[in-house]
């Protein structure tokens, strides 16, 4: 990379090459001219800003978000998301110039766990084979048997054999819940998301008494306490599809803010209700590392392609194969 190159990259991840935006210009008229031009495809998490999500060309869950960069003729992938996911698209996508708007797009989940701190723990089971959720990086991805995601963790745990020791990293929640039901008793590494373990159990109950009608659905990051009361748990896709086709007319949902945009959408005549966090002065259900991309650098990192996401071959190779075992043992799984 220039020195040049280099420069922009940093400017851009700290915002400042907004001030190149010129006044008046009509972003998304440029995203969709850059779009074509460079033969780009955006990739968007149902996390992202509403903006940014209606002007992708696929929104989905880390597991078809993976599926679609693997599969895609484009040149160039923008992935809106955060650093793993795009990191998972380069793996699986090698030739293809991946492209991440802010790389401070982050997660404290993934920021957990490191290549060599899970070597270190597969040297006390060394009968164990190591499950890791999708949320972390490639090096951890790297010393992995299989990569799930929380549309098909509970699946892809049942194909395994029952007497298999099993590490599971990095994210505690969603490990307990997969150990709860398929009865395994996996060993799990202590990580978390900032964002899902922010709700709060007694605020939420007050939300349940307030709304006697409403179900509560919560994403498996969440914590047991709030697991043990919700009506229905699942990914970002299957909390989805759950609100649109139940017969149910008001939902608590106890996952990250962003996924109202695509549920109001879907389920247009349905009550949605933010579930509560125990903070009542933060934000806290907004993941602050995903609502790092805005369209402005969106629009900056399509026309520099910058910050591209690169990596070490080796880590990359010994990345990849996990993966594919994931994806072909999720077939079945929409
Ligand atoms: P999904 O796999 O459900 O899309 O979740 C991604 C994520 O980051 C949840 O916090
Ligand atoms: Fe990571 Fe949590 Fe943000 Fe998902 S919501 S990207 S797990 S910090």
């Amino acid at each position: 990379m220039s020195t040049l190159e280099k420069a922009i990259e940093t400017l851009s991840t700290r915002g400042f090459l907004n001030m190149e935006i010129p006044k008046g210009i009509n972003l998304i008229e440029e995203i969709n001219k850059l779009r074509k031009e460079k033969n780009a495809i955006i990739l968007a998490h149902y996390y992202q800003t509403g903006d940014i999500q209606d002007i992708a060309d696929f929104l989905g869950d880390s597991l078809q978000l993976a599926r679609e960069a693997e599969k895609t003729n484009a040149d160039m992938i923008v992935f809106c998301g955060v650093h793993f996911m795009a990191e998972t698209a380069k793996i699986l996508n090698p030739t293809k110039k991946v492209v991440l708007p802010d790389t401070l797009a982050g997660c404290s989940l993934a920021d957990s766990c490191s290549g060599e701190g899970l070597r270190e723990m597969k040297k006390k089971h060394p009968k164990a084979i190591v499950v890791s959720y999708i949320n972390c990086d490639s090096t951890v991805k790297a010393e992995s048997d299989i990569i799930v995601t929380s549309s098909n963790a509970e699946h892809i745990i049942n194909s395994l054999p029952l007497d298999q020791e099993i590490i599971f990293a990095p994210d505690r929640n969603l490990g307990r819940y997969i150990n709860q039901v398929t009865g395994r008793n996996m060993i799990l590494w202590d990580g978390a998301c900032i964002v899902h373990e922010a709700f709060s159990l007694e605020r939420i109950a007050q939300q349940m008494l307030n709304n006697p009608k409403a179900k509560l659905i919560a994403h498996p990051e969440a914590q047991k306490p709030v697991l043990q009361v919700a009506h229905y748990i699942g990914s970002t896709a299957n909390l989805l599809n759950y609100v649109a086709n139940d017969d149910c007319q008001e939902f608590i949902v106890a996952t990250e803010e962003g996924i109202l945009h695509e549920m109001h959408k879907r389920a247009p005549h349905k009550k949605l209700i933010p579930a509560l966090t125990q903070d009542e002065r933060c934000n806290c259900s907004e993941c602050h590392f995903m609502k790092l991309n805005t369209l402005e650098k969106l629009y900056l990192c399509m026309k520099y392609e910058l910050p591209e996401i690169l990596l070490d071959e080796d880590i990359r190779l010994k990345a990849l194969r996990p993966i594919t075992k994931m994806l072909e043992l999720s077939k079945t799984i929409k």
